[in-house]
């Protein structure tokens, strides 16, 4: 099948391409550098699939556009899918694929170290020992041992990440709407209340939807302990940014790991190093010592990359062909 594939890095490139080398060629690939956006629709015209990532733009207009140009399908090589409209997909008869798990591993890791780094102060002390300043000072952390972290969404991703803390001897708390018998094996579950109000640490690891938008907001804030270490790996909007900024003002939040960001879309994936940022709030957040920010990289690993191009490329096979799984979102299964 021919596929335009959007926002396409070099890795992007290499990973997809090794893929469609296992494949047998089965594929035509075409490699747009450009965001998938109103302006950029018309790159996709003629391509019967259209291969998308987690900032491309996929709402109304832009999927009524590529409806138009003759796309069928839209193969996703994230396993969120909340910046698709569903609905609107739904009524065009396009078919949206993902990849549900590539590497659950490699985003729990990566909150692990999120943990790590924050509680050791790794970042400043990187800093500190490159400048020939050796001083700890203002590094002190705490043990992991014993404390009590909440994990909210205990899926594929949560789960890990929870058998992980019990390794580092961690009570794990959680909540989730749909407990799960493999979670119960390594949490306890409890209300969101509780949950705020008795973790050390909290981890989010649910996905966004209207229900959890800004599920942490000014009152979840205002219920956590003060000193609270709040960690968000899976989806900006997950986090009211505001309340944030203002919970580490007064210390109520002692550290913030974000690998996640609200307003990411126009941020992340880009080198804007010769540029000024124009989002107030995020460089806010860059001046807090206690805020550790990475660029949406969670997924990040040679294994996952190469599981979502293999799945991706899949998918395609699997509708062009009608033989093996479509992994397929609609916004029937989303309710
Ligand atoms: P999953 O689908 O296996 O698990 C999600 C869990 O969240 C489910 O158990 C579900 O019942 C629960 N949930 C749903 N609504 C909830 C609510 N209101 N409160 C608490 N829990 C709720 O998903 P998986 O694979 O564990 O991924 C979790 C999230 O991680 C994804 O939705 C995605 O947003 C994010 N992610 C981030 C990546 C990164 O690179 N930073 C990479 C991959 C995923």
């Amino acid at each position: 099948m021919r596929i335009a594939v959007f926002s396409t890095k070099t890795y992007d490139q290499h990973f997809l391409q090794q893929a469609n080398h296992e494949h047998g060629h089965a594929h035509e690939l075409t490699f747009l550098e450009p965001r998938l956006v109103e302006e950029t629709t018309p790159l996709a015209a003629g391509f019967p699939a259209v291969c998308a990532f987690v900032n491309d733009r996929l709402n109304s207009t832009v999927l009524r556009a590529l409806h138009e140009h003759g796309t069928e399908l839209i193969a996703l090589r994230s396993a969120g899918f909340n910046h698709v409209d569903l609905e609107t997909a739904d009524e065009l008869g396009l078919t949206v694929a993902r990849v549900p798990a590539y590497s659950p591993n490699a985003v729990a890791e990566h909150t692990l170290a999120l943990v790590l780094s924050l509680n050791r102060k790794i970042h400043r002390a990187y800093n500190r020992v490159r400048d020939g300043n050796f001083s700890i000072e203002g590094l002190l952390g705490f043990d992991l041992h014993g404390k009590t972290v909440g994990i909210i969404g205990t899926g594929r991703i949560g789960v890990i990440f929870a058998e992980m803390l019990q390794a580092f001897g961690c009570e794990v708390l959680a909540f989730d709407p749909y407990p799960s018998a493999e979670a119960e094996r390594v949490v306890d579950y409890v209300s969101l209340r509780e949950l705020f109000g008795r973790s050390d640490v909290i981890s989010l690891h649910c996905p966004l939807t209207p229900e959890t938008h800004h599920l942490i907001d000014a009152e979840a804030v205002s219920s956590m302990k003060d000193g609270v270490m709040l960690i968000n790996t899976s989806r900006g909007q997950l986090v009211d940014t505001i309340a944030v900024i203002e919970g580490l003002k007064s210390g109520r939040i002692g550290y913030l790991g974000l690998d996640v960001y609200e307003e990411e879309e126009n941020l992340f994936f880009e080198d804007l190093s010769e540029r000024v940022i124009q989002d107030d709030a995020f460089t806010r957040l860059l001046t807090f010592p206690n805020v550790l920010i990475t660029g949406h990289q969670a997924f990040f690993t040679r294994e996952a990359i190469t599981n979502i191009a293999e799945t991706t490329l899949a998918n395609v096979s699997a509708y062009e062909t009608g033989e093996g799984t479509v992994h397929r979102v609609t916004s029937e299964k989303l309710a």
